[in-house]
């Protein structure tokens, strides 16, 4: 992984993605150590964020390590028509490593062959999140003590939605079932069933959602995702079909937990937050942990 940017989750293999989990779960035991002193880490977020660019940050000041960058593209000279290549190349003369999130598909991947500096994808449109993929992954192991033969349900926009795809891809190392629910106009892309496919991994697709979570092992919601949809009725017709009720968990099994990358808008009504297997809020903290394993393993300190 040292010196190696990470782009899509299909750039780790197996191995690499148990070692990220256990130095995850080693810095959630030993979270302040000054590993990053004099490493500079340049954060570009060209679309907004609040769990992903925190979390890096948070995990960079934990390791001792400075950040540079912007937050909003508009204060950078992209406003003055400079190319994401002439960007990518001057800020990799600035620092150790990159974290770009990006609207467009694709990005990341252009960002990681012109850059001199490793780079992370922090998310590029509706294509990739695999630092989110992997903190999944570390909750869900966390949770339910493996990542094998999960019975996992994802629901909610399925098309739009970077950190399913993500997580699709990394959890068929491990003998999943999956089971997809959507709106019909926001369904898995045939493109990543036919991985499942290749892969020989089981899939179902539904579109009723009450009766059939009770045989769950993890339910990952999703918010339709505004920004994507280039006709604002179509967001109107499915953007609340799916909504998370505490009164549906009654009949759901012990080891049940209920993940959501956030932001949510309506997804989980929030008498869900309080009952036992809403995971969502200490999974944005487990952000933190694994983001650390992340840029410590690229930059070769641990
Ligand atoms: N999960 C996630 O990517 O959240 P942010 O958009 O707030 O970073």
């Amino acid at each position: 992984m040292k010196n190696r940017s990470l782009v899509s989750i299909d750039d780790y293999s197996k191995e690499e993605i148990n070692r990220i989990l256990d130095l995850a779960e080693y810095f959630e035991e030993n979270p302040n150590q000054k590993i990053l002193e004099g490493k500079v880490i340049a954060s570009l977020f060209f679309e907004p964020s609040t769990r992903t660019r925190l979390s890096f940050e948070s995990a960079v000041n934990k390791l001792g390590g400075r950040i540079i960058g912007f937050t909003d593209s508009s204060t950078s000279s992209v406003t003055k028509g400079e190319s994401l290549n002439d960007t990518i190349r001057t800020v990799s003369k600035y620092s150790d490593l990159i974290v770009m999130r990006h609207p467009l598909e694709g990005s990341a991947r252009f960002a990681s062959e012109v850059s001199d500096v490793p780079v992370i994808n922090a998310g590029d449109g509706a294509n990739q999140h695999p630092t989110q993929t992997l903190l999944d992954l570390y909750s869900i192991k966390k949770t339910q003590g493996t990542l094998e033969n999960l019975n996992v349900f994802l629901v909610g926009d399925l098309k739009y939605g970077r950190t399913v795809h993500s997580l699709l891809i990394a959890l068929s190392n491990f003998n999943p079932v999956f089971n997809f629910i959507s709106h019909e106009k926001l369904r898995i892309p045939d493109e990543y069933k036919l991985i499942l496919d290749e892969l020989g991994v089981k899939y179902y697709e539904h579109s009723e959602f009450t009766d059939i979570i009770s045989k769950a092992d993890i339910i990952y919601m999703t918010r339709v995702q505004k920004e994507r949809f280039s006709d604002p009725v179509e967001y109107e017709k499915t953007k609340n079909v799916y909504v998370l009720k505490n009164s549906m968990l009654e009949n759901t099994k012990e080891n049940l937990k209920i993940l959501h990358p956030l932001p949510r808008v309506n997804e989980i009504d929030e008498d869900v937050d309080d009952n036992s297997k809403a995971y969502y809020f200490t999974q944005a903290l487990n952000g933190v942990f694994t983001r650390q394993a992340i840029i410590s393993s690229i930059l070769g300190l641990k």
